[in-house]
């Protein structure tokens, strides 16, 4: 008897160890079923932007220049960033704008180079300081809560210059002392910070602008950003939570790797291992054990013997280092926009956007091995070959960091959000149903992993609240509640009609019976799902061919994981029941 119950205790333990940071959202119909409820009081909702992609000014007010106004300025491109929204002089508007959608939080970014023009605090830029402090009393005195990133990208480009940018070790001091002004400075009114904006992002994919073909670099920045995280949140417990009594967290981004056999433990070790390199870079260190994931740190070894480097690019932290990291955030923001089926493979994969296997097999992971990397048959297209529509990835990629880390601190989706292909001086189509259905599902899903998962989340930001300054693709992917007009030199925004849907959610807190958004959004959901409704966001502006039709009445299902977890349990009651003596 006894050794019955070691085996099914011992089953339990391997399925949890190898498979419960899998949630099983395999049945389709009860993936997708809505959800009607509200979520927890207090719960955030905003919108999210970075100062590059909205302020433009870019040399006002003594403003220094960032390594994106550089390499805006380059010849064959196009500085959409000089004016961009022209938020530096609009601020007041961009609030309205929350106001506006019922919105009571705000995600912004302080760009470092307009505070330290050339990235030290030798000379401090008082227009920097007056243009953030207005902004945040400007949200005060309209009860928007800010949410404050310090770096989204635009490092000063001085530092570029003299230092070659994060890669040098110097980084990290300098990143401290401009967190520490910020604190000193606004944290008397900002009690919500995050240290940096997608790490991957800016590392792997970025690099500084540096040509780094051998990679080697881009682990020294991602080293030297993990750093510069833990003491800018050190500096903030050590000498300002005890009077400001704010938190101090970090937004990390990661594509959703779901198993593509959930039950074939190699699909599931090498859907773990594209997370580890994908999320567990950055989080590890900070919500793991302090250190690399093991599995990182043995492929980045392997893969580099092969090459005949006896050592390994990957920098190792001390014993003192992995201590200092650990536990060093208050939160964790996720941006997560979609998700990718991985499956284990002994092929080499090639890199084509047909493959839809941009992380893992065009250069940004050269280390990972043994990964597959897909979309699923009859996902959507949204506006790019990056995002696929996949609105369970929010659910999938909680759970997945709560059971893997063991993290238990709150949680915020700090960017979610759906792009549309277009010419910026195309006539605008307001009429964005497919960006409607977006938020129904995905804010659905934030929804869902409160209510059924039990995850401890608290805000959600759409990204973004006007179109703005895609990055390298300028204004041509727009991802706004509001259209920006870039035609025009006031950069005039307009509602889109997702704007008046994502206030209702917001203004009732998601999805309570009585809404009228709620009505609605059982009217399209079947609509909702399918590829009709996206398919406008590859063509830009087209009118949908066919009108969002009622569905039949769609019930709320229990989930496919708590009506297995009750099977089980009804199985296990029964086996012990019949096995005692
Ligand atoms: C993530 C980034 O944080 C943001 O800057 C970017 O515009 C969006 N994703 C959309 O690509």
């Amino acid at each position: 008897m006894t050794a019955f119950y070691w085996t099914i205790f011992l089953l339990a333990a391997l399925c949890r160890k190898t498979g419960g940071q899998f949630l099983d959202l395999k049945n389709i119909t009860a993936r997708d079923a809505f959800l009607s409820g509200t979520l927890p009081d207090g719960f955030l909702w905003g919108t999210a932007t970075a100062a590059f992609q909205i302020e433009g000014g870019w040399d006002s007010g003594e403003k220094g220049p960032s390594i994106w106004d550089w390499y805006s300025h380059l010849p064959q491109n196009v500085p959409w960033g000089d004016v961009a929204t022209d938020s530096y002089h609009k601020y007041k508007e961009d609030v309205q704008m929350h106001v506006n959608t019922s919105l009571n939080s705000y995600r912004f970014s302080i760009s470092w180079p307009r505070l330290f023009p050339d990235g030290t605090n030798t000379t401090i830029n008082q227009y920097g300081v007056d243009y953030y402090n207005n902004l945040i009393n400007e949200l005060q005195n309209n009860g928007i809560e800010p949410l404050v990133t310090l770096y989204h990208w635009d490092l000063p480009q001085k530092l570029k210059e003299r230092y070659g940018g994060w890669v040098n070790d110097t980084l990290v001091e300098m990143f401290e002392n401009y967190a520490r002004f910020c604190f000193t400075t606004f944290g008397d009114r900002v009690k919500y910070w995050t240290t940096f904006n997608e790490p991957w992002s800016f590392v792997a994919a970025l690099g500084d602008f540096n040509n780094d073909p051998d990679y080697t670099m881009k682990y020294k920045m991602a080293h030297n950003v993990i750093r510069a995280h833990a003491r800018a949140w050190h500096t903030y417990d050590d000498d300002f939570r005890s009077a400001q009594n704010g938190s101090v967290g970090i937004v990390i981004s990661s594509i959703w790797g779901e198993p593509a056999d959930l039950h074939n433990p190699a699909d599931r070790q090498a859907a773990t291992n594209y997370m580890e390199f994908f999320f567990g870079w950055f989080a590890n260190p900070i919500i793991g054990n302090g250190d690399y994931p093991d599995v990182m740190k043995r492929m980045v070894r392997e893969s580099r013997l092969k090459q005949n480097q006896t050592v390994s690019p990957l920098p190792e932290f001390t014993e003192e280092e992995k201590m200092y990291n650990k536990g060093t955030t208050d939160f964790l923001g996720i941006n997560t926009y979609t998700a990718r089926i991985i499956s284990a493979t002994n092929e080499t994969q090639t890199c084509h956007p047909d493959n839809h296997n941009f992380a893992s097999a065009c250069g940004f992971m050269p280390d990972l091995m043994g990964v597959k990397e897909t979309v699923g048959p009859g996902w959507f297209y949204m506006g790019s070959n990056i995002f696929w529509f996949a609105p369970w990835n929010i659910r999938g990629i909680l759970h997945f960091v709560r059971e893997r880390y063991r993290y238990t601190k709150p949680f915020y989706l700090s960017e979610v959000g759906i792009g549309e292909t277009y010419k910026y001086h195309s006539p605008p189509n307001l009429n964005d149903t497919w960006r409607m259905c977006f938020y129904m599902t995905y804010a659905n899903e934030a929804l869902k992993a409160v209510k059924l998962d039990g995850v401890d989340l608290r805000g959600f930001y759409a990204w973004t609240l006007m179109d703005n300054v895609e990055w390298g693709s300028g204004p041509d992917l727009a991802f706004g509640l509001y259209h920006t007009n870039f035609t025009h030199p006031s950069r005039k925004r307009t509602p889109k009609r997702s704007q008046g849907l994502y206030g209702s959610i917001a203004r009732e807190n998601g999805f309570p019976d009585n809404a009228i958004h709620v009505r609605m959004t059982r009217e399209w959901w079947q609509w909702c799902h399918m590829d009709e409704a996206y398919a406008p966001t590859r063509h830009g502006y087209v009118e949908p061919t066919n009108k969002p039709a009622p569905c039949p009445s769609v019930s709320t299902a229990p989930a496919a994981q708590s009506l297995m977890f009750t099977g089980i349990l009804g199985i296990l009651v029964v086996l012990v029941a019949f096995c005692s003596p």
